[in-house]
């Protein structure tokens, strides 16, 4: 199943595909082929083929820079505790990361086998580090959630076979310090934001979309991804910005966005910490979850982890926006993920109120395949919060596979 919010956004995910097709077909990156309407390509949806994973040998990972920080794993201790591993058990990490709750199992649970996922080779790469000090234990594997199964099918791990699973969503510190990936907003950087380009050339990148998509598929991108309510105002600017010269850096698109709003208006938006916001912020959110598809690869996570764990093995997942918590939380209750597109405002008002209403029922409702571990979703106390600001907007859910 996909995450088809609405028809449009569905669209907007496969004007990426389209476009990229084209490319791959006219081997022509030039100004005159990235303003393609990509209803003219419709007629081809299925030219883009290049989505083969380049081999992890070929890759030169010494070439990707990390960022000097490593990341402060969020709410390592409640992590810890819910995730409740015994002594032997058999535990996956769909997120390695730095590997920050992976080394604290580690060093907490004597003889845990651990299965270790990351789709950026940067992570891979410390894993394997990890894997040397600890040959035995730790088993690094390089891909995406959607990937998994046949990852842990060819080591031999089949269905049931875990006591214990962590998805902990979204980027690390190491990908947004680092301004070469492209996902920082306050370093100049290729406008990039792949997790794993290098594994996969041919896959658009942030630039791509801002470059080739239409006024309309941009705005879409921006409202369902960033909830950006200036949407239209932004895609226009973009559109009016890169008729001028490509967008090709970080900085330079904050720029374009930051030049759509009054001087006043820059930071007048505060995060979860009262601290100002840029006003480019949900633009870059949307534009990573779209480039990386995070939400259908969050969905594919869960069902993935659904189905290896054992009756009775537990799943903690870690959210860091409204998007995915949502993913997470109607996956637990068992809920459709698609939901139905908004046409007017009565509808919009009617699926407020049904959201509400799930909101208050969430922590009630026994789903019918998992049971919550916990009465309420927890979120980081403020002495994280203060030592880790990152982590700020934070939810833990646990449940246990019936
Ligand atoms: C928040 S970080 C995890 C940090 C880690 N828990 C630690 O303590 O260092 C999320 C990680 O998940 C990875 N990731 C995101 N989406 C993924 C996907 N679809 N498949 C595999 N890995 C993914 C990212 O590359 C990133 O390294």
């Amino acid at each position: 199943m996909s995450w088809a919010v609405t028809s449009q956004q569905v669209s907007a995910r496969s004007f990426s595909r389209l476009w990229k097709a084209a490319l791959v077909e006219s081997r022509a990156r030039q100004p005159q082929c990235w303003c393609l309407r990509v209803s003219q390509l419709s007629a081809n949806p299925h030219a883009f083929t290049s989505r083969r994973p380049v081999h992890q040998d070929s890759m030169k990972e010494s070439s990707i820079s990390a960022g000097k920080e490593l990341h402060t794993p969020v709410m390592l201790k409640e992590v810890l505790h819910c995730l409740g591993l015994k002594p032997g058990q058999v535990f996956l990490d769909m997120t390695f990361g730095a590997g920050g709750h992976t080394k604290a199992i580690l060093s907490a649970v004597p003889d845990v086998r651990v299965y270790a996922l990351d789709r950026d080779p940067v992570a891979f790469h410390m894993m394997r580090q990890l894997s040397e000090e600890h040959k035995s234990q730790v088993t690094p594997l390089l891909g995406r959630f959607s990937e998994l199964r046949d990852l842990l099918s060819q080591r031999g791990v089949g269905p049931g076979s875990l006591d214990a699973v962590l998805l902990d969503a979204g980027c690390s510190s190491m990908q947004f310090d680092c301004p070469e990936r492209g996902f920082s907003l306050s370093k100049d950087g290729p406008l990039d934001m792949r997790m794993d380009g290098n594994r996969y050339p041919d896959m658009p990148n942030a630039a791509d979309v801002v470059n080739a998509l239409d006024q309309q598929a941009l705005a879409s991108i921006l409202s369902t991804y960033g909830e950006e309510r200036h949407a239209k105002k932004i895609a226009s600017a973009i559109v009016e910005a890169r008729s001028i010269y490509p967008i090709t850096r970080t900085q330079q698109l904050a720029s374009i966005v930051a030049g759509a709003f009054s001087a006043s208006a820059l930071y007048a938006r505060k995060d979860l910490l009262q601290r100002p916001a840029h006003v480019a912020t949900k633009t870059f959110q949307a534009l990573r979850i779209f480039v990386n598809d995070e939400l259908n690869e969050l969905y594919a996570g869960l069902q993935a982890a659904e189905t290896l764990l054992k009756p009775g093995g537990r799943l903690c997942v870690l959210t860091f926006h409204s998007l995915e918590d949502r993913v997470a939380k109607r996956f637990f209750q068992g809920v459709d993920q698609a939901v139905r597109p908004c046409h007017n405002i009565r509808e919009k008002i009617r699926q407020r109120r049904a959201q509400e209403l799930e909101e208050k029922e969430d922590e009630a409702v026994a789903a019918t395949r998992w049971a919550y571990l916990q009465n309420r979703v927890m979120t980081p106390l403020m002495e994280e919060v203060q030592d880790n600001p990152r982590g700020r907007s934070a939810k833990l859910r646990v449940a246990c596979k019936l």
